[in-house]
């Protein structure tokens, strides 16, 4: 039976794809903070897909959580490990709390980094396994207003594409999700705005699990997203740039 290791697997895109696992029949792993949606996330797909789900939880922007989310698994032999918790801010960049991003950093690329390590050391000796790193069609170019995050997407994007040349020939898949906007609980979260038009997360899930059962190495959802990536960086930038700045005076002006 495959097993499947989910961080952020309690909602949004990670439930999803989640749900997507359990009914192919996988055994799951799921980690992240909050013990009671990780207990809700379990009971739902115990409801839905009979599926044996063990919840982890673990704050990875905890310097050393990475390793020690490893550590805890002994007896688990994992098939597939999904980086997909992350965070972001939104606001000019001096304005954004520095231990907050220091710890989105942690979460979003030494986190993740050190479990594609861990990971890559089994999977290369087995000679089989997948890592699905998530990043975000931001990884592609510069984000004003929403610096941190698009930078430490463009760290996941161009890791990710590293080591998948490097664990290929030991037959591991390596890919990179690149959502271009979701509809979660994320934009709440990072004080953003959720664009019109987002994708909901279980239309994401379906493309990005399609693209991983067929080896894809870059996976962006969306037609108009995979399109957007044609215009020039430029332009997407100030397009961004525009959009988040408008946010941040609506958002300034309700105070
Ligand atoms: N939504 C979008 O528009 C969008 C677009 C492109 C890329 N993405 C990326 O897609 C991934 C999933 O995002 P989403 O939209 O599904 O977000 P979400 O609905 O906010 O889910 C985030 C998940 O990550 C977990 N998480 C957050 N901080 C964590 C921490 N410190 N330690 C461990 N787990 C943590 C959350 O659980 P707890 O809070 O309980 O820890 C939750 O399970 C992220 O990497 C995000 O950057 C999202």
């Amino acid at each position: 039976m495959t097993t499947v290791l989910i961080t952020g697997g309690s909602e949004g895109i990670g439930l999803e794809l989640a749900k997507l696992y359990a009914s192919d029949g996988a055994q799951l792993i799921l980690a992240a903070r909050d013990p009671v949606r990780l207990f809700d996330a379990r009971n739902e797909l115990q409801k839905l897909y009979h599926a044996r789900v063990d919840t982890i939880s673990s704050d990875l922007s905890v310097p050393g959580s990475a390793k020690k989310l490893y550590e805890s698994l002994s007896g688990h032999e994992v098939d597939v490990l999904i980086n997909n918790a992350g965070c972001g801010y939104t606001g000019y960049s001096w304005q954004i709390d520095a231990e907050a991003e220091e710890k989105m950093v942690q979460l979003n690329d030494a986190s993740l980094m050190t479990l594609c390590k861990l990971f890559l050391a089994d999977f290369t000796e087995r000679r089989s396994g997948t890592i699905v790193n998530v990043a975000s069609t931001g990884a592609f170019q510069s984000g004003p207003y929403i610096a941190g995050y698009y930078a430490s997407k463009a760290f996941v994007l161009n890791y990710t594409k590293a080591i998948a040349e490097e664990a290929k020939e030991y037959g591991v898949h390596v890919c990179c999700l690149c959502p271009g906007p979701v509809d979660t609980h994320f934009y709440a979260k990072s004080g953003g705005r959720k664009p019109k038009g987002a994708m909901s997360a279980e239309k994401t899930a379906a493309i990005a699990w399609k693209g991983i059962q067929n080896n894809k190495k870059v996976i962006i959802p969306g037609f108009f997203n995979r399109l957007a990536m044609l215009v020039p960086q430029s332009i997407r930038t100030a397009y961004v740039r525009r959009s988040k700045l408008k946010n941040i005076r609506r958002r300034n002006k309700k105070g």
